[in-house]
């Protein structure tokens, strides 16, 4: 039975620890703060799945000399780049999952992540569950088939108040009171809402379009001087090979929409999470076919099993070349991020290539 540590016992720490439990793995769940601690066991585990659970660990401080077959990071995204190497200096887990986004949108701590990352044994994954849902990976049969044509745009909208996420955080009062009301730290739609950023790069390999070179952005920036956080961001993307999309991430849509479309010569397909209350979907038409939908059956819990899935197969040896949501894509996804920020300070279009672009927001 693999033995997993879990940094944060806050809402995502707390979905993790389940999908670990329904496994049978021991989990020891750990946090600086030990109401965080105290409200998981009386509070938030025993409503999401029941009752609490006894053979889950919790604990205020941490013990280097134990082993972990897997190291979850929960926490806000502004402590992800030091806990990642902090983590990999100190021990060393098969698998090592961070929470997205990777880092804050000034890059801070990235090139170390990187780095880290590289020289050891462990293997880095980050948080992007639904790059392995169900109906993306239905959604990546389909394309692979090359019956779409010539790829000609992508785009993703994952448009959602962020009303959801605080229903999820009692204890929070809003955006003020948490990294969410801030862009530096990691808050805000384009780093929050960042599953649209994987998603769109996600697809762009399925797609074979080559990788982001160039980010043009505008964004709402709510600033009320205490809270600044952009919540709306509408990015454009340019690959190497030219095709051009977008993405529209924002925390003000009611109800939440979280679509992609993708147009081929010759069909489309579009991908659906909570296309209904308890479905993801797909639809597509392809080169001489009739449209067809095909729904999956989810509950939240569900929305996480792929990535466990994918961290089982792992952790049991079955799959270890090919796998989603590795450090460099997350990477390249805060690059985009960044570049987002920068681009709509700056009014012009970020080209990524240009070393030294991401400045702007570090000074
Ligand atoms: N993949 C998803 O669908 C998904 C869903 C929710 C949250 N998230 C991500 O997970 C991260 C955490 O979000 P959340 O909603 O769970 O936040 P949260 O505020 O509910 O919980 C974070 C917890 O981390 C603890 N913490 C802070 N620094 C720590 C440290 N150094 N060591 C140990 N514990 C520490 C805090 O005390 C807090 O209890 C964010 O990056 C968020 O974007 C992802």
């Amino acid at each position: 039975m693999y033995k997993v540590l879990i940094y944060g016992a806050g809402s995502i720490g707390n979905h993790l620890c389940f999908a670990c439990r329904q496994r049978g793995w021991h989990v020891e769940m750990f946090d600086v703060d030990a109401a965080a601690l105290d409200r998981t066991r009386k509070e938030i585990y025993p409503t999401r799945y029941g009752e609490w659970d006894s053979e889950i660990l919790l604990s205020e401080s941490l013990d280097s000399s134990k082993h972990y077959d897997l190291i979850i990071v929960g926490t806000p995204p502004d402590s992800h780049a030091n806990l990642v190497t902090d983590i990999l200096a100190s021990y060393s887990p098969r698998v090592l999952l961070v929470e997205k986004p990777l880092c804050t949108p000034n890059l801070d701590g990235l090139d170390a992540v990187v780095k880290a990352g590289n020289d050891c044994d462990s293997l880095v994954l980050v948080g992007y569950n639904h790059n392995l849902t169900k109906n993306t990976q239905r959604a990546e049969v389909i394309l692979n088939k090359g019956d779409i044509g010539i790829p000609k745009s992508i785009h993703v909208r994952w448009l959602e108040h962020w009303g959801g996420i605080f229903n999820a955080h009692p204890w929070l009062d809003g955006p003020a009171d948490t990294y969410l009301g801030y862009f530096q730290r990691g808050g805000g739609a384009c780093a929050e809402h960042s599953h649209a950023v994987s998603l769109w790069q996600h697809f762009a390999n399925v797609l074979k379009v080559g990788c982001v070179i160039n980010v043009t952005a505008i964004m709402d920036i709510h600033k009320d001087g205490i809270v600044e956080y952009d919540q709306t961001a509408q990015i454009l993307l340019t690959t190497e090979s030219g095709l051009i999309g977008s993405v529209i991430q924002d925390v003000i849509t009611e109800p939440p929409q979280k679509t992609m479309r993708i147009q081929g010569t010759k069909g489309y397909l579009e991908w659906y999470a909570n296309y209904d209350d308890s479905h993801d979907a797909i639809i597509y038409k392809l080169d001489n076919e009739e449209r067809s939908i095909e729904m999956f059956e989810k509950t939240r819990p569900d929305d996480f099993r792929g990535q466990m899935d994918q961290i089982a197969d792992l952790l049991a040896g079955k799959r270890q070349l090919k796998h989603i949501n590795g450090l460099l894509e997350a990477a390249k996804t805060m690059e985009i991020i960044s570049a987002a920020h920068v681009s709509h300070k700056v009014g012009h279009s970020v080209d990524l290539q240009n070393l030294g672009w991401q400045d702007v927001l570090v000074h």
